[in-house]
């Protein structure tokens, strides 16, 4: 039976062959932040210090491949099969929250367009993972594809879209980028 260490907790926690880690540190009460649990928004990102797991198949958009080379895993993809030490992430890791409102939902291309209220958003920032998160619109998960002056317009991922409303334009929403 593999064991899960979490980096700063002297506890030790099993887990089931082939069980992700969120699951098996959530049957301990073990709550890491979470939210699509497939793989596609990047949110219950850890940090792998030892052991290997088998990652099941995610959307390199919730896990940029320049992040993985740093050891960053998602724990609803990686499975254990034997020991493992993970730090937590979440909290640790700067994020950047930028304030916006909808200005229009493309169901065609499902592009949203959104216009930015607070906050800056870089050229380099096209092509990034963003939430996009407001009280009618839900939590969606996108990529940055273009950013001209305070106009962004970002497509959405469809396991985004499956628990949501849609977006309405004036509908005010924050957009959640990695630090
Ligand atoms: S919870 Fe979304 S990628 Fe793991």
């Amino acid at each position: 039976m593999p064991l899960i260490r979490i980096e700063d907790d002297a506890r030790i926690y099993s887990a089931e062959d082939g069980e992700t880690v969120l699951l098996a540190l959530r049957r301990h009460r073990i709550t890491l932040p979470s939210s699509c649990e497939a793989g596609e928004c990047g949110t219950c990102k850890v940090q792998l210090l030892a052991g290997e797991v088998h990652e099941l198949d995610y959307d390199p958009w919730a896990l940029e491949p320049e992040v993985r080379v740093r050891g960053i895993v998602l724990a609803c993809r990686a499975t254990v099969w034997s020991d493992i030490e993970i730090r937590r992430l979440r909290g640790l890791e700067p994020q950047r929250v930028l304030g916006a409102r909808v200005l229009e939902w493309d169901a065609g291309p499902l592009q949203l367009h959104l216009a930015l209220e607070a906050g800056e958003l870089a050229p380099g920032d096209v092509e990034r993972s963003v939430t996009v998160e407001g009280a009618q619109t839900g939590c969606l998960y996108a990529r940055i594809v273009a950013v001209d002056g305070r106009h962004v317009c970002c497509v959405l991922q469809l396991a985004g879209l499956v628990s949501v409303t849609r977006p309405q334009p004036g509908d005010v929403v924050v957009l959640r980028l990695p630090g």
